[in-house]
């Protein structure tokens, strides 16, 4: 039993109490973590098997960050690690297990077995609501404090040697905390970010110019592999979630009115999009449960840091969903931030919190790179030029086993 759990049970004090009486008596103040989602989550579940007290604030409530469908892929990397912590035990039962994903050009298609040129990496098809119900799971049985519904979170003093969290409580208290490190995992349109004074941190921001209509369906998935098509209209994606849902992109122009894509005109784009020639392949239609229009943009703030707030996750970079990487990296940062809370807490080192923002940097634009090649992969372009060079590139991927490695290498994070 960990020296805070000894500490709990020697005082007789709930968990709460006992991280505010170590606070202040063992000058050991609890990291604050903003945001719920895989990275907050992931971080609260590392620090908390580091024994390193932690306080998780969430705006929303138990049943939303549960139930909100977002990503849906992890990399191979991203299982190990979930498994390495001893968080993916669900996750290794009820997920799906991916090693090929389909190119469709011209009408036809083309079959990439990703983990074959990967040493046999797989990727897992895992909704991000069931990770995030899994660490909030594993965090809540572990005794981990976790406070729903709060609002007007603000982070004060970040340059100090003892920053602080304010917030107003479910309750609608106002209540602050003195901590050691803030989290900021709170998404891209969260508080902590934004808490940044301008010009302290740079902010890289690309628009590429591309919308997605991103549609959920409860539809069973019409193929066993993510596909990707190119289409003179425009791309098309068949991703996978569930064996009774599953989520479809299509290429739409920036700023596209979602009023103008009834459900029925939605299918009729994806079967032309999606289609095969001289094939019977159909694409099972399902009621549509989700439409929404997504303008496909990128951003990274550098340094992943300013004073004791560091970013995780969306707080710290966008992606484009374009290979999935997202979720991957907000576990990844989730990882190395914890491990180096940790070596400050038992070590006393800052050697890890120095090095945090490079070595997620390092990660973050290899992905970036590789979403925007996949972008510039599958889309049509405004530019016929631009358009007939991804078709070259993905005649290329068809051809070349050595492309069709390197293009594995990195769809499946082996790299
Ligand atoms: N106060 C408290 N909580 C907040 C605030 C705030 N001001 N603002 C946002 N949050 C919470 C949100 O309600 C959400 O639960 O922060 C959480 C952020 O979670 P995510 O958006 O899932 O971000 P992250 O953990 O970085 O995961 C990134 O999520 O959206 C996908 O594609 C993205 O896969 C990537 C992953």
């Amino acid at each position: 039993m960990s020296i805070f759990a000894q500490a709990v049970q020697r005082q007789g004090y709930t968990v709460r109490e006992a991280h505010l009486e170590w606070t202040i008596q063992s000058t050991a103040r609890p990291v604050v973590v903003i945001g719920a989602g895989p990275a907050g989550l992931m971080t609260a579940n590392l620090l908390q098997r580091a024994d390193v007290p932690c306080v998780v604030l969430e705006r929303g409530t138990r049943e939303y960050i549960e139930t909100r469908p977002r990503a849906g892929m992890l990399e191979d990397r991203s299982a190990r690690m979930l498994e390495r912590h001893g968080l993916a035990d669900r996750l290794l039962t009820e997920s799906d297990t991916h090693t090929a994903c389909e190119f469709r050009i011209d009408g036809k298609a083309h079959e990439l077995n990703y983990s074959e040129l990967s040493d046999g990496r797989t990727h897992f098809v895992y909704p991000q609501q069931e990770v995030v119900t899994d660490l909030l799971g594993q965090y809540l049985a572990g005794g981990g404090d976790i406070r729903f519904e709060v609002s007007d979170v603000e982070l004060h003093d970040h340059l100090d040697e003892i920053p602080s969290v304010s917030w107003t409580s479910s309750g609608g208290t106002r209540e602050q905390l003195d901590c050691s490190f803030i989290a900021g995992c709170d998404g891209f349109h969260g508080v902590s970010r934004k808490s940044i004074p301008a010009g302290a941190v740079k902010e890289f921001t690309h628009q590429h110019g591309i919308g997605w209509l991103s549609i959920l369906a409860e539809a069973p998935p019409s193929t066993e592999k993510v596909i990707y098509a190119l289409h003179a209209d425009g791309f098309a994606g068949h991703m996978l979630r569930s064996s009774t849902v599953s989520r479809f992109y299509l290429q739409v122009p920036v700023g596209e009115n979602v009023d103008n894509w009834p459900d029925e005109k939605v299918w009729t784009e994806l079967h032309k999009r999606l289609a095969l020639r001289d094939s019977d392949w159909t694409l099972t239609e399902g009621k549509i449960i989700e439409k929404r229009v997504l303008d496909m943009r990128s951003h990274v703030v550098e340094p992943m840091r300013y004073g004791r707030l560091y970013l995780l996750g969306d707080a710290a970079h966008i992606i484009t969903p374009m290979g999935g990487k997202g979720m991957n990296l907000a576990l990844n940062d989730a990882e190395v931030f914890a491990d180096a809370i940790a070596s400050y807490y038992n070590h006393k080192s800052t050697a890890g919190l120095d090095d945090y923002s490079a070595v997620c940097l390092r990660r973050v634009w290899r992905a970036q790179e590789f979403s925007q090649w996949m972008v510039d992969l599958v889309h049509r372009n405004e530019q016929p030029f631009l358009s007939r060079l991804g078709h070259a590139r993905l005649q290329h991927l068809i051809q070349s086993r050595e492309a069709a490695a390197s293009f594995a290498q990195m769809y499946v994070g082996a790299n």
